[in-house]
């Protein structure tokens, strides 16, 4: 949710802390600050809004200390505002946080009837008058920081610098992402990967109840006994330019057009025709002792499990459940050590699939991953992780991780299913030479798009949107919806097909845009007669339709054509032209496409 990102080197360190920011903006965008030590003190810079408005700050400021934190925020305690955004001082302990102290009103009645004043409404806050107060009771920073770790329950990623301390940064994570990232010259700290990948390579991720001492020539992890532990250092072989915009206007519209490339990453050498097979490494399971997946994910990667219910159910005839992640620990799950759970995330690290991952592991059952963050929390929790290698996703409305999931879900289907013996040589050879042909295919619709912007121009003033499907492209429709909604505020609700007369038909008029999915295969003539339905209601009709389709002009207003593929391999294209409308209409009204009014790119929190 927050993002932080700290640095001890020789360097003067604001525009390193700035740029990390910057990189983590995506993370939460309602205020940041900066604290950086100059003369043994730290020197708070703090700005309510967009980081533009701290840079201003700095610039005016010009701290020349090389070694500080900085903090961008998603406010949970306490409205956006400056006083409270972090860092947090009190006494002569700074600190930056993400993640949610639970027992913060606890402690902060006590130290207040201890004489502590707050300067914010923040949970944060108090972690800085815990620190200080064992400072003042005599202990050595190391010992007061884990001290004051052991008082606070919650999630937290933690980085902390103490006046006096001029070469150091205490850091501590549990339940929230944190990376050390280490280099001759300096060491950092940072929320994410993109933060300081153009500063170096390597890189430690910290456990759960890890602490670290992070200084300039040196970097110690430790557990919160102070024992010393060893955490193995990773090299990243993402490029630092994959986390630039790269000439185009927004990070989302660059994800966009990444996706050809980044499915063929997604594929790699995990095909091989001649085998008819997909190999899934680190993975081994008896497919045969399998009793049910059940898939467990949130928002786009939710979507992307509900087709990959629907692929694996045909390719492997192993029943699937689908579940969002708040709410499956919530209902005492039935599922046991023959299940299998499948927990699919982007980032890795969000709060509600990786509850119930856990959840799913208390009561037995083994856990594969499809996560595309390296070393995040999920994948390391995980049996056997399936990384999509999509590299880093920037703008909040996730798309290339998308698509790139749905690649993984085909390689799995492919790769149980000739465990099961329910695909045999020949349909499996036909699945791996139809999907090698999908980059190319989504090249077409990509470069294709002119259609999608003369739609996007006459809807952009719309009010309310709805999107159908049925099948496989039912979840399509859901995230069609989704990424309209999440990106430009039109409200857009998503429907199978078929259950429009159940109630939303009720909605349309003139005024209704209705996106329909409706690329050939099972199911055409029945979406099309709902189409019928929309029309005879005089609401507008978009049509996501397969090239050639010779009827589709007659029923519709509007037709944005994909390339003709089997149904297991649609959502792959039929999903496309749905970014790009939203992406045209958000950017048609003006909203802030990367970084969408109260979201975040990573939702750690519960
Ligand atoms: O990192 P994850 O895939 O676990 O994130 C899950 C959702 O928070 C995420 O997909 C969210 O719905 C996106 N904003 C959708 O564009």
């Amino acid at each position: 949710m927050c993002g932080i990102v700290g640095y001890v080197g020789n360097e003067a360190c604001a525009n390193i802390l700035l740029d990390g920011l910057a990189r983590l903006e995506y993370r939460g965008y309602d205020s940041a600050g900066t604290a950086i030590m100059e003369s043994g003190k730290t020197g708070i810079l703090r700005a309510e809004g967009k980081l533009l408005n701290l840079r201003k700050r700095v610039d005016e400021a010009k701290p020349a200390g090389t070694v500080g934190i900085g903090h961008t925020r998603w406010a949970t305690h306490g409205r956006p505002s400056e006083v409270n955004a972090h860092p947090h001082k009190y006494g002569r302990v700074t600190v930056v946080h993400n993640g949610i102290i639970e027992n913060h009103a606890e402690l902060r009645a006590e130290l207040e009837s201890n004489g502590h004043e707050f300067a914010s409404e923040t949970d944060t806050e108090i972690v800085a008058h815990l620190i200080d107060d064992e400072l003042r009771g005599g202990k050595e920073s190391e010992d007061a920081f884990r001290a004051a770790l052991k008082r606070v329950r919650g999630a937290y990623a933690l980085c902390v610098l103490v006046d006096g301390l001029d070469d150091t940064i205490y850091a501590a994570r549990h339940d929230a992402p944190l990376i050390l990232g280490l280099s001759d010259e300096a060491n950092y700290v940072a929320s994410d990967i993109p933060a300081i990948l153009s500063r170096t390579r390597d890189m430690v991720f910290l456990e759960e109840h890890d602490m670290a001492v992070v200084r300039r020539d040196k970097v110690v992890v430790k557990d919160l006994e102070g024992n010393e532990v060893e955490r193995e250092t990773k090299k990243i072989l993402w490029d630092a330019m994959m986390a630039e915009k790269g000439g185009h206007k927004h990070f989302m519209l660059k994800e966009i057009h990444e996706q050809p490339r980044a499915v063929t990453d997604t594929i790699g050498d995990r095909l091989s025709p001649k085998d008819a097979d997909a190999y899934i490494d680190g993975f081994e399971a008896d497919p045969g002792k399998i009793r049910k997946l059940v898939m467990v994910a949130c928002g786009t990667s939710w979507h992307s499990a509900l087709v990959g219910k629907f692929l694996i159910e045909q390719l492997a005839r192993i029943p699937v459940e689908v579940d969002l992640g708040s709410e499956y620990r919530y209902r005492d799950p039935i599922v046991g050590d023959s299940d299998l759970i499948l927990a699919v995330s982007q980032s890795g690290e969000t709060a509600d699939t990786l509850a119930a991952l856990r959840e799913g592991r208390r009561k037995g059952a083994r856990v594969l991953s499809i996560v595309n963050v390296v070393g995040s929390t999920i994948a390391r929790e995980s049996d056997g992780v399936l990384y999509t290698h999509a590299g880093p996703e920037i703008g909040v409305a996730s798309t290339k991780a998308f698509t790139t999931q749905l690649v993984a879900m085909v390689l799995l289907g492919i790769h149980l299913g000739r465990r099961t013996g329910t695909l045999d040589h020949e349909q499996a050879h036909e699945l791996i030479t139809d999907l090698m042909r999908i980059p190319e295919q989504m090249v077409e619709v990509l470069d294709h798009s002119a259609t999608i912007n003369v739609i996007a121009r006459r809807y952009a003033t719309a009010r309310d949107f709805l999107y159908l499907g049925r099948g496989i492209n039912y979840p399509i429709a859901l995230e069609g919806a989704l990424k309209l909604k999440e990106i430009s505020y039109i409200h857009a609700e998503g429907y199978p097909a078929g259950e429009m007369k159940h109630g939303p038909i009720a909605l349309i008029d003139e005024h209704m845009p209705v996106v329909v999915i409706t690329p050939r295969g099972s199911g055409y003539e029945k979406i099309v007669s709902n189409l019928s339905e929309v029309r005879a209601r005089e609401g507008k009709v978009i049509a996501i339709a397969s090239r050639g389709d010779p009827d589709i002009h007659d029923v519709v207003d509007d037709v944005i054509q994909i390339p003709d593929v089997r149904p297991e391999l649609q959502p792959l294209l039929t999903v496309l032209p749905l970014q790009i409308l939203a992406y045209r209409i958000a950017d048609i009204r003006g909203t802030d496409v990367d970084q969408p009014r109260n979201l975040a790119k990573s939702v750690t929190v519960e």
